[in-house]
């Protein structure tokens, strides 16, 4: 990520918004100073696209918001957090927090109010990252202005991460702001100043004090970065990846038996995960193969006639993402199904690709994989990882080879959506039947025969398969 230069001038033209000039306004009334602050300062000159503003005032920002408020009028609404001496503006599509600048440190549950008593410069000390500590004025005389007493510009010119204290201090004020250094390195490609990394790796068991669902947001902002391979090679050098996922650290290792050594399992999920990444911003995809793998520590075995195998890790690892869900607060409806999905069938279109590349294996492929058969393919296409060139390209050529008979195939036989073309209530009128097991028997067979392109997916053959059936069970009209 390149970040561009911007001169005061340049600065002032970024917040020529109405917004900032009413704040502007409001701050010279009550003869406070007041800056913007943070993440929107940063994105600026990284040239990202920005969210809430914040806004730092030297003196109340509870004050400050409802003056600024009762100035924009009905259209402003205000929202105060006493509490963490907060204040929200919303007015039309824009939301600006205020916070006074502060000389304690940021503290998250406190229930204590928070003293505003600092100048600038504390505050900005308080703050998690040097590059998120860049300040901009907003006061009349020095509109534009930046404050940078950390040189948080040069960090952002050259990519570091560095906090502007200790980096003790800093994340022990919040010990999330380990999980952050590694997620800004990640979406930034940028690079963790050494002191900064030696002490997450210090502090690392800080971590367990903050609450779930906000690590599970980091880990999401990491999966959902360009390159998320970066973030999980982080997380595992700085040792909090055993902390915050322990299946996903398991993965990693190799272990040789009579010479022959198995993949580490760690770096091959990364490398999947990078490749699915290029193709798809789906963060349930990334999850899909950030978990494809996930069973294969509990079942792996050595063999001596085979080598090491991994029977049924797909199976295993379906059923491990409910835990692993549940703990990392992560959604536990349709989205985890997904997941599921995807991880159980992840080996299929491969061990056909592997082989003679039949209709039927295609057909049930697709009745078992439904709409998501092509995030199934894309999955199954990042798993290939042989360095082998030979091996890969053979792959890739069959894989060509599936997708266009899935794609023949579901032109002609629609199995993607399959409803079966004769229904249990026609079943039951055809031969005066109540609920039974017949029904289902005659329902499987004739799904069965559709899938097998034994016949074709219409009810006419349907119903002439499903009286010869009948007829060899007994069964009369
Ligand atoms: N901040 C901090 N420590 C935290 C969280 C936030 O010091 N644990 C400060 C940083 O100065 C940050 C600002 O509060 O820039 C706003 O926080 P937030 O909106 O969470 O982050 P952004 O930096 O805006 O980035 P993103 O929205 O990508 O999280």
């Amino acid at each position: 990520m390149r970040m561009i230069e911007l001169t005061q001038e340049d600065l002032k033209r970024c917040f020529s918004d109405n917004i900032f000039h009413q704040i502007s306004e409001t701050a010279d009334k009550l003869g406070l100073e007041c800056y913007v602050v943070g993440g929107y300062v940063r994105d600026l000159f990284l040239q990202r696209p920005s969210k809430d503003i914040d806004i730092v005032v030297v003196g109340s920002g509870i004050q400050m918001a409802e003056a600024l408020a009762a100035q924009l009028g009905k259209e402003a609404h205000v929202s105060v957090f006493a509490s963490f001496g907060t204040a929200q503006v919303k007015y039309r599509q824009t939301e600006v927090e205020f916070v006074g600048a502060r000389k304690e440190s940021y503290q998250h549950d406190s229930r204590k109010p928070i003293v505003e008593d600092g100048t600038l410069e504390d505050d900005q000390n308080r703050r998690d990252f040097t590059i998120n500590a860049l300040a901009v004025c907003l006061n009349k005389g020095r509109y534009g202005e930046l404050a940078d007493p950390f040189n948080g510009l040069e960090d952002l010119r050259q990519g570091n991460i560095r906090t502007p204290l200790d980096p003790d201090i800093t994340f022990s004020d919040d010990p999330l702001r380990m999980m952050r250094c590694i997620r800004f390195a990640t979406q930034l490609n940028f690079y963790i100043e050494e002191e900064t990394f030696a002490s997450i790796r210090h502090n690392k068991d800080r971590i367990q004090i903050i609450s779930r669902e906000r690590v599970a947001d980091e880990l999401n902002k990491i999966l959902l970065s360009p390159v998320p391979s970066k973030g999980f090679v982080e997380l595992d050098r700085s040792e909090l990846l055993p902390l915050i996922f322990p299946e996903l650290a398991a993965l990693q290792g190799v272990e040789i038996m009579n010479g022959r050594a198995h993949k580490d399992n760690f770096y091959h999920t990364l490398e999947v995960v990078d490749n699915i990444s290029k193709h798809t911003d789906n963060l349930w995809l990334r999850w899909a193969a950030l978990l494809h793998d996930i069973g294969k520590p509990r079942v792996k075995r050595w063999e001596s006639r085979i080598g090491w195998t991994f029977h049924n890790h797909n199976i295993i690892g379906e059923r491990m993402i409910p835990d692993i869900f549940r703990r990392m607060k992560l959604p536990m409806n349709e989205k985890m199904k997904y997941v599921q999905k995807l991880v159980t069938l992840h080996m299929r279109p491969i061990i056909i690709a592997d082989d003679v590349v039949t209709d039927s294996a295609i057909r049930r492929l697709l009745f078992e994989a439904g709409d998501d058969i092509d995030d199934l393919m894309l999955l199954c296409e990042a798993d290939i990882t042989s360095k082998n060139q030979i091996r890969k390209q053979r792959f890739l050529d069959n894989f060509k080879l599936v997708r266009q008979k899935l794609k023949d195939l579901e032109e002609k036989d629609r199995i993607r959506n399959f409803q079966p073309p004769v229904t249990g209530e026609e079943i039951m009128e055809t031969f005066h039947l109540r609920p039974c097991r017949e029904i289902g028997i005659l329902k499987s067979a004739i799904k069965d025969a559709i899938l097998d392109g034994v016949i074709p997916n219409e009810h006419e053959a349907a119903y002439v398969f499903m009286m010869d059936k009948a007829k060899e069970m007994g069964l009369k009209r």
